[in-house]
């Protein structure tokens, strides 16, 4: 039988558990956020269930690589990524998704590695039951699910972590470009200051590719990632009783060149004012204003390796797809 814990933030007292401010801030960052100039939108309200269903869409069309090609390179690397590891192995994966990276990293593991045990750190409830329904097949696999952010899950695993074996951290899905350069390194660090010796770090992320290709990506002629971004305004109308008119946003996505990253927005088609009862707030809108909701960063070969390097970790090995689209960086600590 698999054993499964889930940490629910609202299950828990305030008092108790910080990681309940991502559940109560909702309507507090909205305000905020809607209120700055310019306008975004935390990526992680990105997320809600339905969110989680168009993102797995997403991963399914022609025009969004990433996932291909790195369930490509891990199929081929798998056994490499965790070889000589020190049991038991506790493999974290955060922001994972659903799940299906994580088992073909369990698969070598689950062979060789007695006493195996996996830890799901994600915002979303939905990515998590996803997550630990895939994970059905490994019998006996112990899986504990933590529905809070990065940084709190990972100092709960690390705090409850035995006393022997390795520690694999994997960060896939290119998430780590979804913040800026600044914030990529001091998150890389934060990872590298949990971890020991004989830990290691995978690290999965997009690399620099044409233009065209690029906005490809972000902007899918299906119109599968334009309802994506706008669900989060769907989000609020049904959690805060705001009056997002769907219709009257569009989905805006640009290439930063000189910040390497695609930017992703939701731009206002008019003039108009937003009431948002739940936030306690009117948003006006300037015709052709923007709301940025996301960006992803994308990165070359050098700068990953640099990366892990500046924030104390070394390079074990970095694995590319034929088509140069995609990394899988392994850390280590030594
Ligand atoms: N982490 C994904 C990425 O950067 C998220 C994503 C894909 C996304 N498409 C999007 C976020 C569109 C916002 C809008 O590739």
């Amino acid at each position: 039988m698999q054993s499964t814990l889930r940490e629910s933030a609202s299950k828990m007292s305030k008092d108790t558990d910080p990681s309940l401010v991502v559940a109560d801030s909702l309507a507090d960052e909205v305000r905020r956020d809607l209120t700055q100039s310019p306008k975004q939108l935390k990526p992680h309200y990105l997320y809600d269930t339905l969110g989680s269903r168009l993102f797995e869409a997403i991963c399914a069309l022609p025009e969004y690589p990433i996932t291909r090609a790195e369930h490509g390179l891990l199929d081929t690397h798998a056994e490499a990524i965790s070889a000589d590891m020190a049991g038991p192995v506790t493999l974290v994966e955060l922001g994972g998704g659903n799940g299906q990276k994580l088992a073909q990293l369990i698969e070598p593991l689950a062979r060789s590695n007695w006493g195996l045990r996996v830890e799901l750190v994600d915002v979303s409830v939905t990515a998590l039951d996803l997550a630990k329904q895939t994970l059905e097949r490994f019998r006996g696999l112990p899986v504990i699910c933590h529905e809070t952010t990065y940084e709190l899950g990972l100092a709960r695993v690390t705090r409850h972590r035995p006393d022997q074996g390795g520690m694999l951290v994997a960060f896939l899905g290119s998430n780590l470009g979804n913040l800026d350069s600044r914030s990529a390194l001091g998150f890389v660090s934060v990872v590298r200051s949990v971890l020991r010796s004989g830990d290691r770090f995978l690290l999965g992320l997009d690399l620099v590719k044409p233009e065209s290709e690029l906005l490809l990506a972000y902007d899918d002629p299906l119109g599968v990632t334009a309802a994506f971004n706008k669900n989060i305004l769907s989000r609020l109308n049904r959690e805060l009783g705001s009056d997002f008119s769907l219709e009257h946003f569009r989905h805006h996505v640009e290439w930063n060149e000189a910040a390497s990253r695609v930017e992703m927005h939701l731009e206002s088609l008019c003039s108009q004012t937003v009431w948002i009862p739940g936030a306690h707030c009117r948003i006006p809108f300037a015709d052709g204003e923007m709301i940025w909701t996301e960006s992803s960063r994308k990165y070359q070969l050098h700068e990953i390796k640099a990366l892990g390097a500046q924030a104390g970790f070394t390079v074990r090995e970095q694995w590319v797809d034929t088509e140069a689209r995609f990394a899988v960086t392994c850390f280590e600590v030594v």
